[in-house]
């Protein structure tokens, strides 16, 4: 399933490492997932995510804040796995962080009677780590969205939520008839936050509009006000937004105080391969 990401030949899992014909080999750590990034494409030294910034995001997925998204997120994928009356697909996350999507997504339709290989992949190594700690039905490694570690044309589904990608890679790595499922913010996304924070606030700015080798099959968006008097669920939703971290303890204090709620806002993109794309048969990059 994954591929050399020094040759790009395929990866065999043999005993506790993953090997390719060129003798590369990987091992896979204790916890379970195996690191895919090899040193001269981490462009830092630790790249991607924090451990604060994942314990964070962990604490709140734990109060099912975004439960609404992966409900969704769930629904639209084994919507269309239904209809590819396949008996097992794979299913992969790019920037898949501590791995809650990529779980709660696995287990609704496990819980459909839908086989389903899930696997993701993070460019922070502390995400990928507490990930396959935690979630042992899917497969995770450390890697970048931008070369993924993925055999061309194997996956039917590949999600990206709110992390950043190549769609030229995802176009590579599409199984025909493939999906791919984007969550962006949308416009009014955590409203009430950036207004106590910024003077002019401005709303979010959608990334993703057309992209050269795909159609959009829907745009969706999923709005709700999300209650903050779970002082976990808030003080992890604050923890994990890059922009509250220039805030004062004075002011940060305050902003808990008064933040009972917030606007939540996405955008969920499904996108399908154009007819005939010109897709790369390697690394996008
Ligand atoms: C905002 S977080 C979203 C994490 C997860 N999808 C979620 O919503 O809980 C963005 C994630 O993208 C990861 N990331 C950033 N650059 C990346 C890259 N080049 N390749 C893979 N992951 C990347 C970060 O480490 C982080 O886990
Ligand atoms: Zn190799």
């Amino acid at each position: 399933m994954w591929l050399c990401p020094l040759c790009c030949n395929t990866l065999s899992k043999i005993n506790n490492s993953w090997s390719c014909s060129k003798r590369h080999s990987f091992d896979v750590a204790k916890s379970g997932y195996v690191n895919l990034l090899p040193v001269q494409y981490k462009h830092s030294l630790e790249p991607g995510d924090n451990k604060q910034m994942v314990r964070a995001r962990r604490n709140f997925h734990d109060t099912a804040g975004y439960k609404p998204l992966m409900q969704k997120l769930s629904e639209m994928i084994g919507k269309y796995i239904s209809s590819l009356n396949l008996t097992e697909f794979n299913l992969f996350e790019a920037g898949c962080g501590e791995g809650s999507y990529l779980a709660t997504v696995t287990d609704s339709l496990n819980d459909e009677d839908i086989r389903v290989n899930s696997s993701g992949i993070d460019i922070a190594k502390p995400a990928i780590e507490l990930a396959a700690k935690t979630y042992k039905k899917c497969e995770f490694a450390v890697g970048s969205n931008f070369r993924l570690p993925l055999p061309t044309g194997s996956q039917h589904v590949v999600l990206q939520v709110f992390a950043p990608g190549n769609m030229k890679e995802y176009a590579r790595v599409l199984a025909p008839r493939g999906i791919v499922l984007t969550v962006e913010p949308g416009k009014q996304h955590l409203w009430e936050l950036k207004e106590r924070i910024y003077k002019t606030p401005k709303q979010h700015q959608p990334q993703l509009h057309q992209v050269s080798e795909f159609d959009v099959v829907t745009a969706e968006h999923l709005s709700f006000k999300m209650e903050l008097s779970d002082t976990v669920r808030q003080q992890g939703l604050l923890n994990m937004t890059p922009y509250v971290w220039k805030l004062s303890d004075e002011k940060r204090a305050k902003l808990s105080d008064i933040l009972d709620s917030v606007t939540v806002d996405f955008t969920i993109t499904m996108w399908t391969l154009l007819p005939n794309p010109k897709k790369d048969t390697q690394y996008a990059q």
